[in-house]
């Protein structure tokens, strides 16, 4: 029995820092250079992310092996990091190629920090964190309109003091538009009540009004791969200029239990003189306006108690939420078995 007790606990532990086996989004690209190290905090992990000579990512545990400063604080020496407190040099692989205080240094060549693999792509920085089932990072699961050149869109990335869960139950959660966003200028039109309805899909679930189609935020599309996504479109008034819905691309990160970061991508299908349209009057006007909408989130979900989902009384709405959240606990479910399993073979 108390086993059972602990596996419930480790379930929702797992879930809640966030599941491994996955890639993550960590950083803009433009936030990452060679010029200076970048530190970020993924899944409770510190990272140190910074470009070589070629431009090439590189990830290590932010961490000296030296007395355990943060790498981050230092500088970025040719190909490599150099921590700032006694110079220790260490390469890509988090091995340490120099200890320029003392020469010929038995530290040189060992392999002292975890390093992390990488991905780049729709001007973000993605870091994979293993796990005992999937130890070697698959590819990562771009949506296609991120390859698809009819599309166009921004990246904007916000810190939220939430547990990144209640960021992904927001998005599964359409019927929130019709209020918390009421008085909003993409978000003001359609009906208050309806019922939700839930269809699978090869890689997820959508979860739509069944009433309005068209009107407002009706549906959301989450995608669960090597990384785990979601898809939706916000109509435009006219008022928004030509092309099509505004369609919003996500994917959340948790920094630790209690916060997170969200990556939004706001795009546009739409080409030609339209798209520098578009453009010019995203920046101009339109970008402060959805800024204001995810405030609205932002300032909702950060007020939340952190143990909420212990209290909470669900109702039909809700089915989207349920769904990621039997996703989520299967999923750790299998990652701690292989965790367990390797760990038995190990002794
Ligand atoms: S703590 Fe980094 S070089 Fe000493
Ligand atoms: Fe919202």
């Amino acid at each position: 029995m108390s086993d059972m007790r602990d596996m419930k606990d480790r379930i929702e532990e797992r879930v809640n820092l966030g599941l491994r086996g996955q890639w993550y989004a960590v950083a803009k690209s433009i936030q990452v250079t060679s010029s200076k190290p970048h530190g970020v905090v993924a899944l409770g992990e510190h990272i140190v992310l910074w470009r070589d000579k070629a431009g090439k990512l590189h990830a290590v545990e932010d961490y000296c092996p030296h007395r355990g400063a943060r790498l981050s604080r230092g500088e970025v020496h040719g190909d490599h990091v150099a921590c700032r407190y006694h110079g220790v040099v260490i390469d890509g692989a988090g091995t340490i190629v120099q200890v320029p205080a003392m020469p010929d240094c038995a530290l040189e060549g060992r392999r002292a920090v975890t390093s992390y693999e990488v991905a780049e792509g729709a001007d973000a920085i993605f870091v994979f964190f293993p796990s005992a089932e999937v130890p070697v990072a698959p590819k990562l699961n771009w949506l296609a309109e991120f390859s698809d050149p009819d599309w166009t869109g921004f990246l904007c990335t916000s810190p939220w003091a939430c547990n990144y869960r209640y960021a992904l139950d927001n998005l599964a959660d359409p019927m929130h538009g019709a209020y918390l966003h009421a008085k909003s200028f993409t978000l003001a039109f359609g009906a208050k009540q309806d019922t939700m309805k839930l269809e699978k899909t090869d890689t997820g679930f959508v979860v739509s009004r069944v009433e309005q189609v068209g009107k407002n935020f009706d549906w959301t599309e989450m995608v669960f791969g090597t990384a785990t996504w979601c898809r939706l479109d916000i109509p435009y008034p006219a008022a928004a200029g030509p092309g099509s819905d505004m369609r919003i691309l996500g994917t959340v990160t948790p920094v630790d239990a209690h916060n997170c970061i969200v990556f939004f991508w706001r795009m546009r299908k739409v080409t030609g003189l339209e798209r520098e349209a578009w453009r010019f009057l995203y920046r101009t006007s339109l970008e402060e306006r959805h800024w204001n909408v995810l405030e609205q989130d932002r300032e909702m979900l950060s007020n939340m108690p952190d143990d909420a989902r212990q209290r909470e009384m669900l109702y039909q709405h809700d089915i989207g939420v349920s769904r990621i959240r039997q996703i989520m606990t299967r999923a750790a479910k299998q990652q701690l078995a292989a965790e367990d399993a390797a760990l038995r073979a190990a002794e």
